[in-house]
């Protein structure tokens, strides 16, 4: 049975009684919706982890654009099946006012990794994840975190923030989750029309092109440009970022001599689509 916990007293109670027994709590923070990826993490903190707590909470915090927010999907109850059949041991699923109280006057600001990318265009998207990213860990108290590699960005800003404000938490980054065409699995693909959905795998079909390119030794800049190219082409409305960074600088670089990563964002219809691929 997975408990569903609404009150942050209520939790702290419950994981008190596990931490009292000696057990190792894993947490894997979501807004919900889930789908296979979210599951991988809940597998992964369900093999590495005594207990397992899944949140769901749609942060308004790191919504830049309200229409975003307002027409993100929710389907509580079928998540909480979902989670049921991954045996998780609790759903913290709080209300905004248990996480923003009245009086509410905190933010968590990671500079750095968080600017460049998902952090330029999408102002103060990173604070409102690092700030309720460091809520949930101090209501969770648990041991170890599960993130997903598909926010490359996040991980790389959450290992920072855990870092510099001295948790006490491992952050364990687990694979990208794919469909059969490639399209990585988004809870903000089930808005994709019919027609925008048979063209979203251009994306990573474009990148996965550019990095064996790169790795082959050809030219970073112009494989990066045919990326572009091919992505529009394919029917996308337009590519914010496609850039080859540091792995964990996330700093631009012109060749691989370090792990690098290649990022990208682009509009499809009403969706804007994140991914990214190492080199
Ligand atoms: P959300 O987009 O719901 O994602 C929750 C977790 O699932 C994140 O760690 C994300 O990287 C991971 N994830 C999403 N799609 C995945 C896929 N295809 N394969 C593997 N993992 C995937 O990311 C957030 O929520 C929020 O920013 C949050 C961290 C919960 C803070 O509000």
């Amino acid at each position: 049975m997975t408990e569903v916990i609404r009150s942050a007293a209520a939790l702290r109670d419950r994981v008190a009684a596990w931490k009292r027994s000696g057990m190792l709590v894993g947490v894997v923070p979501t807004m919900g919706a889930l789908h296979d990826g979210h599951l991988s993490l809940a597998r992964a903190a369900r093999a590495q982890s005594d207990r397992v707590i899944v949140t769901i909470f749609v942060n308004p915090m790191q919504f830049n654009n309200p229409e975003d927010l307002k027409k993100y999907p929710r389907d509580e109850a079928h998540d909480l099946a979902l989670l049921e059949a991954g045996r998780v041991d609790v759903l913290f699923a709080p209300g905004p006012e248990e996480v923003y109280p009245e009086g509410f006057a905190t933010k968590v600001t990671v500079a750095g990794v968080s600017e460049p990318m998902e952090g330029a265009f999408r102002p103060g998207h990173f604070d409102g994840v690092a700030t309720v990213v460091t809520k949930l860990f101090g209501m969770t108290q648990a041991g170890r975190a599960f993130f997903g590699e598909k926010d490359w960005q996040q991980v790389q800003v959450v290992e920072r923030l855990v870092r510099d404000l001295n948790i006490p938490i491992r952050i364990i980054a687990c694979p990208t989750i794919r469909e059969a065409d490639g399209l990585a699995m988004s809870s903000r693909n089930v808005r994709l029309t019919a027609e925008e959905r048979a063209v979203a795998p251009a994306l990573h079909r474009a990148m996965k092109g550019a990095a064996g390119a790169i790795r082959d030794g050809q030219d970073a800049a112009a494989a990066l440009a045919a990326a572009r190219g091919a992505v529009l082409a394919a029917g996308f409305a337009s590519v914010e970022y496609l850039d080859l960074r540091d792995a964990a600088t996330l700093e631009p670089v012109a060749t691989v001599a370090r792990p690098a990563r290649i990022l990208a964002a682009a509009q499809l219809g009403e969706v804007r689509l994140i991914d990214n691929i190492g080199v």
